[in-house]
């Protein structure tokens, strides 16, 4: 297992084909979220092999407090602006909630329209029992799809709140059905969150597609995180789970903070951030400025309003 960077621009585009040879080959895989053009290019630039465009942008850049009200228009909207920054990753984005779970038909039109009208590579959607379906039929119309079991954020009110999930025999026995009936399926890869890590050491051993932990421990075939709990850009209550790498935040608010000084003491824009005129054409303007009347040359096409 090599842990040496990877150099994108000499990358081709990762395949589903590429994330089974990593996972034959014991390569860990590395997954992000992203949700907007700039975020896309830095990933780009780094190297991963998949970026997820989640439905945590709900959270991350919507404004809502779940993960439910987030749309298929918003969804769209997201990826085709993470699809213009990212070429070698391969892209993925979540079903949002309500644009899969009602019908096989309602599944294959949004996973579609996804691909179509936003470019991504595959779909992910969360949970098992029905969806599995959903998964079978979207997979069955050419797409590919990831599957995510566990703590699934869009019905975890079903499940008792955020909480881990798979911390009982029986409630593990589900996470493993779950699991494996969308590995059955034809899922390429499944996103276990916030599962023991020894339970899901048992599930991996009974899956051949591709595992991507969250909460899960390092047992699984690669890694995700959402973007903004990485790098610290969201902030108050973080889940175990997450690690923090950087504080963009806090880099942000020193930037905003500065400016905002600087503004009111009058320090900027300081001499570097202004234009300059030749002053021959300053002298120019002077002496039409005293000589003109500017107002009554000016015509006016409109009637003033009464
Ligand atoms: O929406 C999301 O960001 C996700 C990941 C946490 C897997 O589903």
């Amino acid at each position: 297992m090599s842990s040496a960077k990877r150099s994108p621009q000499d990358q081709p585009p990762v395949t589903i084909n590429r994330l089974a040879e990593m996972k034959a080959n014991g390569e860990k895989i590395a997954m992000i979220t992203a949700y907007d053009f700039p975020s896309a290019g830095v990933i780009e630039e780094v190297g991963v092999e998949i970026v997820l465009v989640g439905d945590s942008a709900a959270n991350c850049v919507l404004g809502y407090d779940s993960t439910v009200p987030v749309g298929m228009d918003e969804m769209t909207i997201l990826t085709k602006a993470v699809r213009r920054g990212i070429s070698t990753p391969l892209l993925v984005v979540d079903l949002p909630f309500g644009s899969y779970e009602a019908s096989n038909e309602l599944a294959i039109t949004s996973a579609q329209r996804l691909v179509k009208e936003a470019g991504c590579d595959a779909v992910k959607l969360e949970g098992g029992g029905a969806s599995v379906d959903r998964a079978s039929a979207i997979i069955g119309a050419g797409i590919p799809v990831m599957g995510h079991v566990g703590l699934t954020p869009q019905t975890a009110t079903a499940l008792g709140g955020m909480k881990a999930q798979g911390r009982t025999a029986d409630q593990a026995i589900k996470v493993a059905e779950d699991a494996i009936t969308l590995d059955h399926a034809g899922c390429f890869a499944i996103v276990i969150e916030a599962v023991p890590q020894a339970v899901v050491e048992m599930i991996v051993e009974k899956i051949d597609a591709v595992t991507i932990g969250i909460g899960a421990g390092n047992v699984t075939s690669g890694q995700v995180l959402v973007l903004h709990d990485l790098v610290g850009i969201n902030d108050g209550h973080m889940a175990k789970f997450v690690k923090r790498y950087a504080d963009v935040r806090g880099e942000m608010k020193r930037g905003v903070e500065s400016y905002v000084d600087e503004v009111r003491s009058g320090a900027f824009p300081a001499a570097e951030h202004v234009y300059s005129v030749e002053p021959a054409e300053l002298e120019r303007l002077r002496q039409r400025l005293d000589r003109e009347d500017l107002e009554s040359n000016y015509s006016w096409d409109w009637e003033p309003l009464a």
